[in-house]
C-alpha cells in the first residue's frame, strides 16, 4: 500500500461521493488534505471526520469551479497555505441529462467548466512543481461514459472523453519522470451524482460502491496504469463498445437513455 505520509493532497469534489472517498483513502495512507467543493458547510463534516479518524491536517477551501475564475482562485488559495501539492485529485463533476435542445444552456456550460476546464487548469497549475520535484500523483475522475458518445447526456460523455484522453496522454508524457497520472473510470456508482442529474438512471445492474471505486483506483496506481475501469461488468461493456461501430453504439444507447428508454 503506497504510503502518503508527509504528502499533501488537493481533492476537488471532496464534499461527497467518490471525491470524499478518495480523500478518506489518502488520509488513511497518511496524506494531509486540502479539500474543496462549492460549500464549506458540506465540506466541514468530511474534514472533521478525517481529522478525528486519521489524525491528518485537513484544510478546506470552498470554491465554485463553474465560474471562469474558480480554478485559479482554488490554486492561489491552496498555494497560500504554504503546502506543496503532491497529489491532485480532480473529482468535482456532474452530469446533465435530457434532449439537448431542452437542457439549460447555462447548466451545460457550467458542466464543461467543472468537468473539463477546471480539470485542465488545475492540472496545469500543479503539475510543473511536481515535475520539478520529480514526483507527484494526479487522479482525474473520468467515467465509463468517456469511452463512447452518450446521447441525451451528450455534454457529459464528451466531457469525460476529454478527461480520459487528456489523462492517458499525460500518463505517457510523465511516466518516466516520476509522476503518475491516472484516469479513474467508474460506471454507475452510489453517490449524489444521480440526484444532481435529476434522474435515478440504472444501468441494469447494482450500483458500485465508492469503496469499490477507491480500491480500483489504488490498485491501478500501484500497478502504474494509465486508466482503470472500475468493476468487471463496466470493463466488459466499455471495451465492447470500443470494438463496435461508434454510430451503432450511440444509436443503441439513445434507445436506452432516450425519453422512452428504461434508463
Ligand atoms: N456516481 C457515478 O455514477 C459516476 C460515474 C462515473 C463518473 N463519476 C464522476 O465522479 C465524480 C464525482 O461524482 P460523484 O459520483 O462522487 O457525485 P457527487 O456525490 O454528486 O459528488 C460531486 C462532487 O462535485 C462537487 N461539485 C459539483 N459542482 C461543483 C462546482 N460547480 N464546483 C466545484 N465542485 C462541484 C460536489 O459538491 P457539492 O457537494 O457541493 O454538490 C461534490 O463534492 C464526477 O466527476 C462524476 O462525473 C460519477
Amino acid at each position: 500500500m503506497t504510503d502518503f505520509r508527509g504528502r499533501t493532497a488537493l481533492v476537488t469534489g471532496a464534499s461527497s461521493g467518490i471525491g470524499a472517498a478518495l480523500a478518506e483513502a489518502l488520509a488513511a495512507r497518511g496524506a494531509d488534505l486540502v479539500l474543496s467543493a462549492p460549500s464549506e458547510e458540506r465540506l466541514r463534516p468530511v474534514a472533521s471526520r478525517l481529522r478525528v479518524l486519521h489524525g491528518v491536517d485537513v484544510r478546506m477551501i470552498p470554491v465554485d469551479l463553474a465560474g471562469e475564475a474558480g480554478p485559479d482562485e482554488l490554486a492561489e488559495r491552496t498555494l497560500a497555505t504554504g503546502r506543496e501539492i503532491d497529489v491532485l485529485v480532480n473529482s468535482a463533476g456532474f452530469g446533465t441529462r435530457g434532449r439537448y435542445e431542452e437542457l439549460a444552456a447555462e447548466r451545460d456550460h457550467h458542466e464543461v467548466m467543472v468537468n473539463v476546464v477546471a480539470v485542465e487548469r488545475l492540472t496545469h497549475r500543479f503539475v510543473p512543481a511536481m515535475v520539478e520535484r520529480g514526483r507527484g500523483t494526479v487522479i482525474n475522475v473520468a467515467s465509463t461514459s468517456g469511452f463512447q458518445a452518450v446521447p441525451y447526456m451528450a455534454v457529459y460523455g464528451a466531457s469525460k472523453a476529454f478527461v480520459l484522453s487528456f489523462s492517458i496522454a499525460l500518463w505517457a508524457e510523465y511516466r518516466s519522470r516520476g509522476l503518475q497520472v491516472l484516469a479513474l473510470c467508474p460506471g454507475p456508482t452510489d453517490t449524489n451524482f444521480f440526484e444532481a442529474l435529476g434522474s435515478r438512471m440504472s444501468a441494469g445492474g447494482r450500483l458500485r460502491t465508492t469503496d469499490e471505486v477507491v480500491t480500483s483506483a489504488f490498485r491501478a496506481l500501484d500497478r502504474g496504469q494509465p486508466y482503470v475501469i472500475d468493476g468487471r461488468l463496466n470493463y466488459l461493456t466499455s471495451n465492447a463498445s470500443r470494438l463496435l461501430r461508434r454510430g451503432f453504439v450511440a444509436a443503441v444507447t439513445s434507445r436506452v437513455l432516450g425519453p422512452s428508454g428504461r434508463g
